[in-house]
């Protein structure tokens, strides 16, 4: 085998090395003084760019950082054209092939990884830190995938049957899978999906979230220069509602792989209910409410990292973040006194600046939910604190808010918006049953130096990803395969050894001789 003993999740960059962050911020410096970038749909290889609409920055709403060209009826067209009669020669090439085209495309990302993270700081809003961690995914998403691809979609494995008949399963493409990505992980999720679908023997459509489409754009330029065929994946920027409304019904699109609202899920899958013709897998990975439960014996300063990290980390924009924090009553006020210590210092501001803790929000729409969100619940519950947010971009200060009780909340908020609930502790299982009727089930976190604690938590709330004493985002492929249940998506899990099979066609051939 080509990749899989070899395979090693990929390298990071030392931010406390000033050299490493200068180039990093060398990076930013240089996209901001280049033209403006330009991103539209790329079919067969082939990039439209020209006439597209203005793209600014989320940490500076005067900054034009490129342009966008969205893709109208007739590139979806065109494109699902080209993939249709592509897809049985990308089968056919077999997963050692393909496998070798995604280690490429790994490598590729891996080589560019100062220009991406500049970018994804530009048009996402990352911090140095996202950025590397969204690259580092990436380029394990292409080569965890890679040696999927070469280990069960390449050849047939003999099955046992009676004498004189041979029996062989083997694994292929669907044929199109319609990729539908969100903008919080533009380049990570946009590449896990996109691979696993293309080394499962599937050409791709791919349809980037509409606030970023440049991260999206350069990604698949540099897997085309580095071998990926153009009929292979198409890249369609625009809104969901018209080019991804238009993509998953149309009956040339043999499966979704979907990440992003819950309610949108629920969109593609009435439309894919309501479709003639083949019925087709939806991949759905939506939203969170995640809780982390504390205990009277877990150590303070390591919570109060963690909680950091979990709630306030990507500016609270991860389907993962913490999202209500159940403390016990004895030390309820211990713990919100030191949280509120260390989010004094939180530095908020340009992601472009290595000191930057928390950058923007994504837009206007998504600071205007949460700015709404918060004046209701100062009525409603108890604001704790709240963090001053610069002027200029879109930024939220970092909030904690008090509940009298879990019925106040039933969806999730999606920023650096944390909830505390106290709790009694002999009232643990009923209190994690509250939260398990909300019906969400992606992460959870727990705190305690007490097994018996953590084990009661885990039997009241199921969650795909469960963390004991640490923090809860950060799932790292072929580690934490990642993934929800419920009202948080259809599984499988990405990164996980399971995901490429439900982008597979599974073909039994018996043959008696
Ligand atoms: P979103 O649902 O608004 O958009 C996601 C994608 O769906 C975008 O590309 C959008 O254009 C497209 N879309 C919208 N309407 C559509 C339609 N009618 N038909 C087809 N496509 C359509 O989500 P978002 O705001 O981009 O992302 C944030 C959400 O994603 C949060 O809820 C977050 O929890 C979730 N998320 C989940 C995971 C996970 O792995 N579980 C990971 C990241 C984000
Ligand atoms: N996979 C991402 C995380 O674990 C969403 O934070």
């Amino acid at each position: 085998r080509l990749y899989g003993p070899m395979r090693k999740n990929s390298i990071g960059v030392d931010l406390s090395q000033s050299g490493e962050r200068g180039v990093l911020e060398e990076n930013v410096a240089r996209l901001e003084k280049e033209s403006p970038l330009a991103a539209g749909p790329i079919i067969s290889g082939k990039p439209a760019t020209e006439g597209g609409a203005d793209v600014f920055a989320p940490f500076d709403t005067a900054r034009k950082i490129g342009t966008v060209l969205n893709a109208g009826e007739a590139d979806v067209d065109a494109a699902l054209d080209v993939a249709v009669k592509f897809q049985p020669e990308w089968d056919r090439l077999g997963g050692a092939a393909r496998a070798k085209i995604l280690s490429d495309m790994g490598d590729a990302l891996e080589a560019n990884m100062d220009r991406l993270c500049a970018i994804l700081a530009e048009e996402a809003g990352k911090t140095f830190g996202d950025g590397i961690a969204e690259v580092r995914e990436a380029v394990d998403f292409c080569r965890y995938y890679a040696v999927q691809a070469e280990e069960k979609f390449e050849g047939r494995t003999r099955l046992p049957g009676p004498a004189g008949e041979t029996n062989h399963i083997s694994l292929h493409g669907r044929g199109v899978f319609a990729c539908i990505s969100p903008w919080n992980f533009p380049l990570a999720i946009f590449t896990g999906q996109i691979t696993a679908a293309l080394g499962a023997g599937n050409t791709v459509i791919a349809k980037p979230a509409e606030q970023t489409p440049l991260i999206a754009y350069e990604a698949v330029r540099i897997w085309q220069a580095a071998g990926l065929p153009g009929e292979a994946l198409h890249l369609l920027p625009g809104r969901g509602e018209t080019v991804g409304a238009r993509l998953t019904s149309d009956l040339r699109v043999a499966g979704v792989c979907f990440t992003g609202g819950t309610d949108t899920a629920r969109i593609i899958n009435k439309t894919l209910a309501g479709r003639e013709g083949p019925i087709i897998p939806l991949i759905a990975e939506t939203g969170g409410l995640n809780g982390m439960f504390v205990d009277t014996t877990a150590l303070r300063e390591q919570v109060v990292d963690d909680v950091i990290v979990s709630a306030f980390g990507s500016a609270g924009q991860r389907c993962s973040a913490l999202r209500i924090l159940f403390l016990p009553n004895d030390t309820a006020d211990a713990l919100i006194e030191g949280l509120c210590g260390a989010m004094d210092e939180l530095k908020i501001g340009h992601p472009g600046k290595a000191e930057t803790d928390v950058g923007p929000v994504i837009d206007d729409d998504a600071l205007g939910i949460l700015v709404d969100y918060v004046a209701r619940m100062k009525e409603e519950a108890t604001l704790i604190k709240q963090l001053d947010a610069p002027s200029g971009g879109h930024f939220f200060g970092p909030t904690v808010i008090e509940l009298d009780s879990l019925d106040q909340i039933e969806k999730e908020t999606f920023g650096p918006v944390l909830h505390i609930v106290r709790y009694d502790p002999d009232n643990i299982e009923k209190v994690g049953a509250a939260l398990e009727a909300k019906g969400y089930g992606l992460t959870l976190g727990v705190h305690s130096r007490l097994e018996s604690f953590a084990k009661k938590v885990q039997a009241a709330v199921h969650a795909g990803n469960t963390y004991v004493n640490r923090s809860m985002t950060g799932a790292v492929v072929g580690v934490q395969p990642f993934g929800g249940e419920g009202l948080s998506g259809t599984g499988p899990k990405a990164g996980g050894p399971h995901y490429m099979l439900r982008f597979a066609a599974e073909r039994v051939l018996t043959v008696n001789i």
